[in-house]
């Protein structure tokens, strides 16, 4: 029998991986360049965690304060990212970001504009300046709305509802991918000289998360299958501000442009607790009193930031403290007030429903709480991994010939921590790359065949599942699985809790071997888990290894027995690489050395 008497097969010379803002950038970019482009989604156009950056995109266009440029973009995302980040690919960031946010604009993009008429930018945590373009709080889902009605019109073929179990190697080059249609669960198998991950992140390896099912880690765990290095993956971003209550949207996330808009964190005693502890690194940046962080949203150039405004990592960390001392809300968050600000201004809930519709809706509808009268109680979700494929900053290709990547699966660009914000322009600037790498890289080389055998061997293996008789449930493994990660490797780390973790991880992977699933291939959920499980385990243990191998506290990994930054730990990242044993091993690699120019631009800016 040939593969296409069993396979339904199709051919590319581009196969993108994910339909969220990098995948859709990226096949605009592909097919521009003349290629034949596939894009393959897990789900249906449109529904990408892309809609969950609510609160804008940044660019430093200086629209709003005329002393933005670049060059504070760039030194404000090194130090953000604790400079582990690439500072290629942060430069290539700072500079191209506007152009990609005015290219948005041509094809459709409908942004919020100042007065003037340009587009407007809000303030976000670790920004110097205002520099959030924005749609109301709906800019990713603006973003995607543009990307999909221009890609649309160019030519790509888009497959919807897929499931990807592997990418195919020849001669150590991409030939191709294996997937099954989640409907029917037929296989197919897409040949392709060149294949572009885009497939987003890991939020489902925890429990309390704002990442929708999709979010299981599927580009990490197929990029490392295929011998491509993971690096960063200690970093995951818990968002400061998830709903906590009702139990059924707990994780959802309350976009950062509340705080933006001049919404203040109180504890249970009606503290403002964000003011009792503020990083050296932001001293000179930080407002001393409530009335200046006020003034500074309202865009006095004179005035400091509120501390609600510093980065991510930070504000998460003072939330967890407030409400493990006991000085929570109700429900176990703090609360999160954008209401107090009709002291300030009139027409406050007319203005708070047009800057922030889409959480006035969310709270209302979910919660029964009207934001513009009271307080909303939130605490920490998990958002982002700041880890991911390690790519060529120029290129974005990995070390394996023919994969690209893009977007959150990638690692680089925000180092130990990202500035929220910062992840919509990443995708339409590495997206744009990517898709144009991938191009070329199509056109300079001829397709290899795919290898029938490992074809065979795959296939084999994700049907096992079904008919085994000792079984595991795979929900079970699965729940099993994100209590860890929220327990054991969550905001604040030990040595002695990871360990437990690894242990864990571990039995379920040996648990994981005996899955098994009733029913048959169509519209067969309990299979779906089972594949996105073996992802979900591959990346919780590149987390918990990466997480013990660093015994400090930098951006987004804080370990209670290590709580110093060390300066050692400034000078690697650390990768995870499948050995040829199979068994996973992690090293140390330096950072991407900085140019002279570029420390200059640091120099020049602190
Ligand atoms: O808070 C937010 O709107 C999220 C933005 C982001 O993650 O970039």
């Amino acid at each position: 029998m040939t593969l296409s008497d069993q396979f339904i097969v199709h051919e590319h010379d581009v196969l993108v991986i994910g339909a969220g803002g990098a995948g859709l950038r990226a096949a605009i970019e592909a097919s521009g360049a003349g290629v034949k482009v596939g894009v393959i989604c897990k789900s249906l156009l449109g529904k990408a965690h892309t809609v969950m950056a609510e609160g804008g995109m940044a660019a430093a266009m200086g629209n709003v304060d005329d002393r933005d440029n670049w060059e504070v973009h760039f030194a404000d995302t090194m130090r953000g990212g604790q400079y582990l980040n690439n500072p290629i690919m942060v430069e290539h960031h700072a500079k191209e970001a506007p152009d990609r946010v005015r290219e948005l604009e041509a094809w459709g993009a409908v942004f919020d504009r100042t007065k003037e008429g340009k587009i407007l930018q809000r303030n976000f945590g670790g920004h110097r300046y205002p520099r959030l373009a924005h749609v109301g709080d709906r800019t990713g889902l603006e973003l995607i709305r543009t990307l999909q009605d221009h890609g649309i019109h160019q030519g790509m073929e888009v497959f919807m509802e897929m499931t990807v179990v592997s990418l195919l190697k020849t001669s150590g080059r991409i030939s191709g991918v294996l997937g099954y249609d989640r409907e029917r669960g037929r296989m197919h198998l897409w040949k392709a000289k060149a294949v572009v991950l885009a497939t987003g992140g890991i939020g489902k390896a925890f429990r309390i998360t704002s990442n929708s099912w999709e979010g299981t880690g599927d580009g990490h765990s197929l990029a490392y299958h295929a011998g491509a290095e993971l690096m960063d993956m200690e970093f995951v971003q818990f968002h400061p501000t998830g709903m906590v209550w009702p139990p059924s949207v707990r994780g959802i996330l309350v976009t950062e442009g509340v705080r933006g808009e001049g919404g203040v964190l109180r504890n249970s005693e009606g503290k403002r607790f964000m003011f009792d502890d503020i990083p050296d690194a932001y001293k000179k940046q930080v407002a001393t009193t409530e009335e200046e962080g006020w003034r500074y949203v309202c865009g006095d150039k004179n005035a400091n930031r509120p501390p609600e405004l510093l980065t991510r990592d930070h504000v998460a960390r003072c939330i967890n403290r407030e409400i493990k001392a006991g000085r929570g809300s109700p429900h176990g968050g703090v609360f999160l007030d954008i209401g107090w600000i009709k002291e300030k201004i009139p027409n406050a809930a007319e203005h708070i429903k047009r800057k922030l519709p889409s959480m006035y809706h969310q709270f209302k509808q979910l919660a029964g709480v009207d934001i513009t009268t009271e307080r909303m109680e939130v605490g920490p979700t998990t958002h982002y991994v700041m880890g991911g494929v390690a790519v060529d900053g120029d290129t974005q290709e990995s070390c394996v010939p023919g994969l690209f990547a893009a977007g959150e699966v990638t690692a680089g660009l925000n180092g130990a921590n990202r500035l929220g914000g910062n992840s919509l322009s990443d995708l339409v600037v590495f997206g744009k790359l990517a898709g144009e790498h991938a191009a070329k890289y199509a056109k300079a080389n001829r397709a290899v065949e795919v290898d029938s055998a490992q074809v065979e061997a795959k296939t084999r293996e994700v049907e096992e599942c079904f008919g085994r008789s000792a079984v595991e449930n795979p929900y079970a493994i699965q729940y099993a699985l994100q209590d860890t990660m929220q327990d054991l490797v969550g905001i604040v780390r030990t040595q002695k809790e990871m360990e437990l973790a690894l242990s864990k991880i571990g039995e379920l992977k040996t648990r994981y071997a005996n899955v098994g699933v009733s029913g048959h291939r169509e519209y067969n959920p309990g299979w779906h888990t089972a594949i996105d499980l073996n992802c979900l385990l591959t990346v919780s243990e590149s987390i918990t290894r990466c997480a013990l191998e660093r015994k400090e506290s930098r951006g987004a990994q804080f370990r209670d027995d290590y709580p110093e930054k060390i300066a050692e730990y400034a000078t690697f990242n650390l990768v995870a690489k499948k050995s040829t044993d199979g068994s996973m091993e992690i090293r140390r690699r330096p950072i991407v050395p900085m140019r002279a120019d570029l420390k200059a631009v640091i120099e020049r800016q602190s």
